[in-house]
């Protein structure tokens, strides 16, 4: 058994493979001067676990490359997801639409025998695959990060919500999130119903921080109400633009993410979660 790693994920490969003991494979990787992706593997297995993310767009090709490569020489290939890009859009919202969500699976899932998914956006995206797929979870990896830390955990919408309960259980404190009431057309108020926050150490949790709008949006209302340390976690840190300068400026403490998307921000690791999904 070999572990592939993408381009995405060159720590995550490094964290799993201590996980498993189980080596990483030569490959080569290199791009052509029109930026078309070249890959090559110079180790043999016959059982291949790729790590890449669908994120983003030349990831995608790297990924499927991969999978061709690998499928020439091995009979099983167990594809780590650890950020499903194009997970958003995972139905129709508009007549005309595509739904990215489910392309991506008909297209990973031709050579694949198993996938696994950092927190995918929505879980019913698993239902878009033919082949086993699982969901892995990091909210486990992030609350141990912020044990003793914190005096309860907030969603900044109910969509995160189930994280929030998770982790503040995890943590063994309390959990709560932002409610959004529509003023005007143009005009949202957001709070924290039935809770004071004054002096408390919060953390503020979401699956994905892209630009950083909502959680500096969220951080500004806490500490309006006076909240202590306010802390920002999230799966995946994409961070565009000035995200994190935006939610530091806000009244951050400390920004935390995985390293299902790798940058500086990446202080847990989601490998021991993916160890535990693959029991061999
Ligand atoms: C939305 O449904 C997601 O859970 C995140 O809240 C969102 O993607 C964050 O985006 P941004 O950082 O751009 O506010």
């Amino acid at each position: 058994m070999k572990i592939i790693a993408g381009s995405s994920s060159p720590t995550l490969a490094k964290n799993l493979s201590k996980e498993l003991k189980v080596g990483i494979a030569d490959i080569s990787i290199k791009r052509f001067p029109d930026g078309e992706c070249y890959v090559k593997l110079n180790d043999k297995t016959n059982h291949a676990i790729i790590i890449q993310s669908t994120y983003p767009d030349e990831n995608i090709i790297e990924l499927f490359l991969l999978q061709d490569a690998v499928s020439r020489i091995a009979s099983r290939i167990d594809v780590i997801i650890p950020y499903y890009g194009y997970g958003r859009q995972d139905k129709i919202f508009e007549d005309g639409e595509a739904i990215s969500a489910e392309k991506m699976a008909r297209l990973i899932e031709q050579d694949a025998n198993s996938v696994i998914i950092v927190n995918p956006h929505k879980e019913h995206i698993l239902n878009f695959f033919s082949i086993e797929a699982k969901i892995c979870d990091g909210v486990p990896a992030i609350a141990e990060h912020f044990k003793g830390k914190v005096d309860a955990v907030i969603a900044p919408d109910k969509g995160a919500l189930e994280m929030a309960k998770k982790a503040s259980s995890i943590i063994g404190c309390d959990y709560n999130h932002f409610e959004k009431t529509r003023i005007s057309s143009s005009e949202v108020t957001m709070e924290v119903k039935d809770m004071d926050v004054k002096g408390k150490k919060l953390l503020i949790i979401d699956d994905i921080i892209s630009t950083g709008g909502t959680m500096a949006k969220a951080v500004e209302i806490l500490r309006s109400q006076q909240a202590g340390e306010i802390y920002v976690a999230c799966i995946h840190g994409l961070f565009i633009g000035n995200a994190d300068e935006r939610i530091l400026k806000a009244g951050c403490k400390e920004i935390v993410a995985t390293d299902t998307f790798e940058t500086s921000y990446s202080k847990v690791s989601v490998a021991g979660e993916i160890a535990k999904l693959l029991k061999y």
